[in-house]
């Protein structure tokens, strides 16, 4: 497992510990922050009436009348990752699966090194925004929606499966509207791993994805358990707070977007196809520091018990042998 050092796997695993048991004793508080916007949620129109969100939607020269989940998902994830503290300007960001979105512009201009990769080639050249287009790697000005700190970002091929960096390189890692194409859930799962793997520890990821709504789930979307087991669970990584799955308004579910039909459609955040509607979900998560782990683990009692009832076999049914320390 990549999120705890080896010195705290030891101390761990003297015990008998589990990593599930520990992340469960974390917590997840159902909200980071009383006011504004929550954090981990779908996409929903009651963004726009936000004053501080809306503010973001310009910083990134998104049109304001565009109700869209692609809007939402770009400002959702600098929304969040500004008020978890994550954009200094010392900060180093991945941005995985980037095609040529106008987040690493703005990362180019807030924080010291915003890093893009991309496969920039496959079934991406040849979609409607051309999101992988290799030429943003020697040019990249040509998407640039405004000025930008050239030095700051850095773009090459590399797929999410196998991140070509070492452990603990990044202070953020952002994926948005991307994960889901990377082969199918499993294929999802081993690319939340290595963004855990690649994250400093204390330091935020934040994951944009296709969640069902209602109906049947189909390919490249994800239902909400498997979505919390795949992309949540498997990661090793902690929700800043509890996922929230309040669906946008019931009017927008009547007549939804559907790709080839009325892809232009204003608003734009629920989609549909035969009996299946969704929309984009983003979430955030923490990784913890190993002072964190050792600190739960010090507290004894309580994960004492923990830990004796997996022994046992008692223990939540999630666990599997691979998350065991
Ligand atoms: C729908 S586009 C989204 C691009 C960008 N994040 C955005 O929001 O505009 C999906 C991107 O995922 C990339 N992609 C698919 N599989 C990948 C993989 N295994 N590793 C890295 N990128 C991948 C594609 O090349 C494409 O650029």
């Amino acid at each position: 497992m990549a999120t705890v050092s080896p010195l705290a796997r030891r101390l761990l695993a003297a015990r008998g510990v589990s990593l599930p048991d520990l992340r469960r004793r974390a917590g997840v508080p159902d909200r980071c922050f009383p006011t504004g916007v929550r954090l981990n949620r779908l996409c929903g129109p009651d963004a726009w009436f936000d004053e501080e969100w809306m503010q973001d939607l310009r910083d990134l020269a998104i049109p304001t009348h565009l109700i869209h989940r692609k809007a939402f998902e770009w400002t959702h994830c600098v929304y969040g990752l500004r008020r978890l503290g994550a954009l200094r300007p010392s900060s180093v960001v991945l941005d995985v699966a980037a095609g040529h979105e106008r987040l690493v512009f703005y990362l180019a201009n807030r924080v010291r090194r915003i890093v893009a990769v991309d496969l920039y080639s496959g079934h991406f050249l040849d979609t409607e925004e051309s999101e992988a287009d290799p030429d943003f790697l020697t040019d990249p000005d040509k998407y640039a929606p405004f000025p930008y700190r050239r030095d700051a970002l850095v773009a090459f091929p590399a797929s999410g499966l196998a991140l070509p960096f070492r452990s603990e390189r990044f202070d953020a890692v952002i994926s948005l509207g991307s994960i889901e194409h990377f082969g199918g859930h499993d294929a999802a799962a081993a690319a939340m791993r290595e963004i855990a793997r690649v994250l400093r520890p204390g330091g935020i990821a934040c994951i944009a994805t296709e969640i069902v709504l209602r109906g049947p789930s189909m390919e490249e979307m994800f239902a909400p358990d498997v979505f919390e087991e795949k992309i949540v669970d498997d990661s090793g990584l902690i929700p800043v707070e509890r996922m929230d799955y309040t669906e946008p308004p019931e009017e927008l579910f009547a007549d939804p977007v559907v790709i080839g039909a009325n892809i232009d459609r204003n608003p734009h955040i629920v989609m549909g196809f035969r009996e299946t509607t969704w929309t984009s979900g983003v979430v955030f998560l923490r990784k913890p520091r190993d002072v964190e782990y050792l600190r739960l683990w010090l507290a004894g009692g309580t994960v004492r018990r923990l830990s004796g009832l997996s022994r046992a076999g008692r223990g939540t049914s999630t666990a599997r042998p691979s998350d065991a320390v």
